[in-house]
């Protein structure tokens, strides 16, 4: 492959980022400016999930083929909010992996079709350090260094995080995302996908001590998690209380799903808190960073504003509606890369995309 051209960057950098890596088109400009935090012009956001509501979960092919018919639109819609014209763009990146290979594929080709017909660079981004670094756009903006807990659909992982692009793995789920344990839980439930979101709705109504669910590796003495356990335990409930009550979970009462629902929560949330304040502990860091679709969970923030408060620990969210796949986190991760000089956005337009890639190799192999 020809080595790729390398572009030095100017001081003001219009970025535009676009996220295509699972169930959500996301496309977003942001404007860096020297070493400022990156500022969000605009971001728009077409959610898959009517679309794939109808088959319990992401269809990816036809995943892929939504994000080829958004994408555009999408770019046309921030390029008009934000006031500014598609040769006004200096930088496009796009999310390179971990997600669907489809879906990422399409990002991808369009980012690199719209650069090359630009004449100007691109940049692949990972996506979990789109999320790791979207608290840099909330009001209340992180200080390096800090311990991240990302929670995703896919990935759940503690990391210390001591600039942009300096990811050390402290430890990860073993089998099960926190996010999966959410969806496949409220699956039983009846509550469809995605179920996190529903399954945390409903659990404001039960009683979190109602059912003994176990806490998986809770006194495993790292910072590993498991969370398959705990679905199988959420299964043999209902199935328990199905077989007593003679009905299948759509005939339980409110209350005996809001239960279930409130503990199974409640189980999650003291894993994650658990884990993330001994990571506090290991690592001595004075700040926690949360990002990813479940950091938008109620009961786990108010239970880690409670217990870093008590410890003196800053804790950082994204803004809610920045918690699950959005554009603007990957235009901010790029902006950000490009400001900490870490990687140099490039004119060559072949492009591959990684569905598994580890956070920590980032920058190690390409
Ligand atoms: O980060 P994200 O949007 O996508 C991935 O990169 O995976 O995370 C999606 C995950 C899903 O598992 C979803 O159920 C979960 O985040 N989620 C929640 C909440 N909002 C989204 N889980 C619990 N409570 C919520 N409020
Ligand atoms: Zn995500």
């Amino acid at each position: 492959m020809a080595s790729p051209k390398l572009v030095a960057m100017a001081n003001n950098l219009l970025v535009l980022g676009i996220e295509s890596s699972c169930d959500e088109t996301g496309v977003a400009l942001v404007r860096a400016s020297g070493k400022l935090t990156p500022n969000l012009l605009a971001h728009a956001l077409h959610s898959q999930v009517q679309m794939h509501q109808a088959y319990g979960g992401v269809v990816p092919e036809l995943a892929s083929r939504d994000h080829i018919r958004r994408v555009l639109p999408l770019t046309e819609q921030v390029l008009s909010e934000a006031n500014q014209k598609l040769n006004d763009i200096d930088v496009v990146a796009y999310t390179r992996g971990p997600g669907l290979a489809g879906a990422l594929l399409v990002g991808a080709g369009i980012a690199c079709a719209l650069g090359a017909a630009l004449d100007k660079p691109v940049l692949g981004i990972h996506h979990l350090e789109g999320h790791l670094l979207s608290p840099f756009l909330s009001t209340d903006p992180p200080e390096f260094p800090f311990v991240a807990l990302l929670v995703s659909g896919g990935h759940t992982q503690l990391m210390r995080v001591e600039g942009v692009g300096q990811y050390e793995l402290l430890g990860e789920t073993i089998d099960d995302a926190a996010g999966e344990a959410f969806d496949k839980s409220a699956k039983l439930l009846g509550l469809g996908y995605p179920g996190g979101p529903a399954l945390a709705k409903l659990a404001e109504l039960g009683n979190p001590t109602a059912f003994k669910l176990p806490r998986p590796l809770l006194h495993s003495g790292n910072l590993d998690f498991s969370f398959a356990g705990l679905k199988t335990a959420v299964l043999t409930q209902t199935h328990k209380i199905s077989k007593a009550l003679g009905q299948p979970v759509a005939a339980w009462s409110d209350i005996q799903r809001a239960d279930l629902a409130a503990s199974t929560q409640a189980a999650i949330v003291e894993v994650l808190v658990k884990k993330a304040l001994a990571a506090l502990d290991e690592t001595l860091l004075p700040r926690l960073v949360v990002a990813g679709g479940v950091g938008a969970n109620r009961q786990l923030r108010e239970e880690l504003n409670l217990q870093c408060a008590k410890r003196k620990v800053r804790v950082h969210y994204p803004e809610l509606h920045l918690c699950t796949d959005n554009g603007a986190m990957i235009a901010m991760a790029a902006a950000m890369r490009l400001q900490h000089q870490v990687q140099e956005a490039s004119q060559d337009y072949t492009f591959e995309v990684r569905p598994r890639w580890p956070l920590a190799t980032l920058g190690i192999k390409d």
